[in-house]
């Protein structure tokens, strides 16, 4: 089949792609896995509780359901939906936006591909620009969205340790450096994998940068505040008229509703939607309908601080002490954990590359994405990179637990395997 370049980009059988299909297989096949793999959303009885009232009462009013399912959008989304948003905005952090600020897509993974390839890729004057993305590891998602080849440029961490056992990913400002071949500077805060929530001071020095140089920054919000609030540190949700701030109903408990939220100066929010009426007509009207009542009567704060937030919290520090105490004796090292739904863990001079550790816990029965997958825009060999591992804390208590016992035995065992060999030499 010959296929264009486009067609050549989009459907090629990326290495996340084969390690996704790898993971359903393993789920598929006889034997129990225990998932702490994939970023699917816990199912937290309350929450769902709280969504399926909601369309209760979609169901209850005559005509409503039918007008829901029946009727396109505009192609920027519900336009009372927009503005109810933009109110809770300027309430919750002030921030001077109206509904004609924001845009909805469907689902934020397609908003980072229509931003990226607006600010990044080839321009009319013969330049070609990339995404910059200031701190990796980063959101395993970006890697494959560019339409141009060799799309981002990314900048190793400063690793401060915290203590024995817990270190912190900080942006390398000295390293960072903006030149002319940069069309955006883009972060996911909290971050996936590693749980970092860039510091405030991090993020106004962002700001600041993308605003000398006439690019935007992109803020990937799909964890943050104000919903679904899977933040454990004190950060301040940061947006000015040079941010472009990118939240999801994914997390707070409807990632089927495929909705992201776009929130950016008027004319960026216009051009994304003009890109929504060519590449989908119009953003899914289910969210805004669920979701919507929530935000009308700030039911969607509570939610978020009261239920999805502490499920979280909860699950994560769990996780980590559980870590932490089975890995004291090796050289392990744990991000803090200040929000999403992962942990990431760093084994320091591991004797085995993150794949053959992911294919041993496999064979294991345990699921879990190796780290350097997770470094899109740092291709220089770095032994950090096979380091690592993604762990998700949000599957059951006893899937979690049973499954990080089962790495921290097998970390162990590949350190000793290592130890034991250099004693026989
Ligand atoms: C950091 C980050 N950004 C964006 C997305 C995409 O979310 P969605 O397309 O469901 O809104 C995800 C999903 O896991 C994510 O982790």
């Amino acid at each position: 089949m010959r296929l264009s370049r486009f067609g050549e980009k989009m459907t090629n059988d990326t290495g996340i792609c084969r390690l996704m299909d790898d993971l359903g297989e393993a789920l598929a096949g006889p034997r129990e896995m225990l998932m702490l793999g994939a970023g699917n959303p816990a199912h937290i009885p309350e929450v769902q509780k709280v969504f399926r009232g909601v369309m209760e009462d979609i169901l209850s009013r005559p005509g409503e359901y039918e007008r829901l399912i029946s009727n396109y959008d505009g192609p920027e989304g519900n336009k009372e939906f927009l503005e109810e948003l933009a109110t809770l905005f300027r309430n919750e952090f002030g921030w001077n936006i109206t509904g004609k600020n924001i845009c909805l897509t469907n689902g934020s993974q397609l908003s980072f591909f229509m931003l990226f390839n607006m600010f990044a890729g080839d321009y009319a004057d013969g330049s070609r620009r990339k995404v910059l993305l200031p701190l990796a590891p980063e959101y395993i998602g970006y890697a494959d969205s560019g339409l141009t080849p060799d799309f981002f440029a990314a900048v190793k961490p400063e690793i401060h340790h915290l203590d024995e056992q817990t270190f912190k990913y900080m942006v390398d400002f000295e390293a960072l450096e903006v030149t002319d071949e940069i069309g955006a500077i883009c972060a996911s805060r909290p971050t996936n994998p590693t749980g970092n929530v860039l510091t405030d001071g991090e993020i106004t020095k962002l700001a600041a940068l993308a605003r000398q140089n006439g690019i935007p920054l992109i803020l990937d919000n799909a964890y943050g505040t104000p919903f679904p609030d899977i933040i454990f540190s004190d950060a301040r949700p940061y947006y000015d008229d040079n941010t472009i701030v990118c939240m999801s109903m994914s997390k707070i408990g409807l990632p089927v509703v495929r909705t992201g939220i776009i929130i950016a100066r008027e004319e960026i929010a216009r051009r994304v939607a003009n890109m929504n009426a060519v590449l989908s007509l119009a953003p899914n009207g289910m969210g805004p309908a669920l979701l919507g009542p929530l935000v009308r009567s700030g039911e969607v704060l509570r939610v978020s601080r009261e239920m999805v937030k502490p499920f979280y919290r909860r699950k994560a520090f769990a996780a980590a002490a559980q870590l932490r105490e089975a890995l004291r004796d090796v050289d392990f090292h744990i991000h803090k954990p200040e929000g999403a739904l992962f942990l990431w863990l760093w084994f320091r001079d591991l004797p085995i590359t993150s794949h053959e550790f992911y294919e041993r816990l496999r064979a294991r029965g345990v699921l879990v994405l190796p780290g350097h997958y997770f470094f899109p825009g740092i291709d220089e060999p770095w032994r950090h990179k096979q380091e690592c591992l993604r762990v998700t804390y949000a599957g059951p208590d006893d899937i979690v637990e049973r499954g990080l016992a089962i790495i921290a035995d097998e970390a162990k065992k590949a350190y000793a395997e290592a130890k034991s060999a250099v004693a026989v030499k």
